[in-house]
């Protein structure tokens, strides 16, 4: 792999701003292969070198994937002449990686986004062929109940035409609240297949993609790194 300068890879683990990169740097707290670093310019390779800051190995790897607490009233989106965008919520060395989500969710939908700069990893997830799962929570108006169930799971077909693949509808509590699993992602497609059993949504959060479940201790708008067993469970799929 091309060496990088330092403070490049280890901004880019989202752990530290280069302005921090280069403080630790003065304070002598960054080790590459056992040597004190001197300069935040130092050229180093990321698979190879042995990079500790306060003695703690850390993780260069290239690319960064993170999960996304999304709050309802943020676009998913990289950028918007108008409207906010969930890269609003990240800090600014990370807007600048060239981040993007990992498919996206409605202005008014919340909960799991993942968002990372690897092109392929995302490409591979959001193929229509490898079918990840994504699980949804949602309340309708309306209670869903075992023809639901039995429609999603055969696979509607939507008034404008639309062939969705089989789905899951699992009834909570009363019926008013359900766990949908898709294996695709269309346009509004949760919302648009409620709709079309009656039973329109009014809430929606994503809850789970492939083996990624969002982190219960995110509150809406926190983040975090994915870590490495999420990493090797997602790369799997
Ligand atoms: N289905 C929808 O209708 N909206 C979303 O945001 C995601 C899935």
């Amino acid at each position: 792999m091309a060496l990088q300068r330092l403070d490049k890879l280890l901004s880019a683990t989202g752990h530290w701003s280069r302005k921090e990169i280069k403080d630790m740097v003065r304070q002598g707290r960054i080790t590459a292969d056992g040597r004190p670093v001197l300069r935040p310019e130092e050229k180093w390779d990321p698979q190879l070198a042995e990079i500790r800051v306060d003695g703690q190995a850390v993780d260069c790897a290239p690319f960064v994937y993170l999960m996304l607490h999304k709050p309802a009233g943020l676009l998913s989106a990289t950028e918007d002449r108008d409207q906010k965008t969930v890269l609003d919520l990240l800090p600014e060395h990370l807007q600048r990686r060239g981040l993007f989500p990992v498919g996206r969710l409605d202005k008014d939908t919340e909960g799991l986004l993942l968002l990372t700069d690897d092109g392929e990893l995302a490409h591979r997830l959001l193929s229509p062929r490898k079918h990840v799962d994504k699980v949804y929570y949602a309340k309708v108006d309306g209670i869903v109940d075992r023809d639901d169930a039995a429609a999603l799971a055969e696979g509607m077909t939507l008034g404008d035409g639309l062939r969705c693949l089989p789905a899951g509808l699992e009834p909570l509590g009363d019926g008013s609240e359900c766990l949908v699993t898709l294996r695709e992602g269309k346009y509004h497609q949760v919302k648009r297949m409620m709709a079309a059993r009656g039973k329109p949504v009014i809430y929606l959060k994503r809850l789970s993609m492939g083996p990624i479940c969002l982190d219960e201790r995110l509150k809406k708008g926190e983040w975090r790194m994915l870590n490495s067993q999420e990493l090797q469970n997602l790369k799997g799929q």
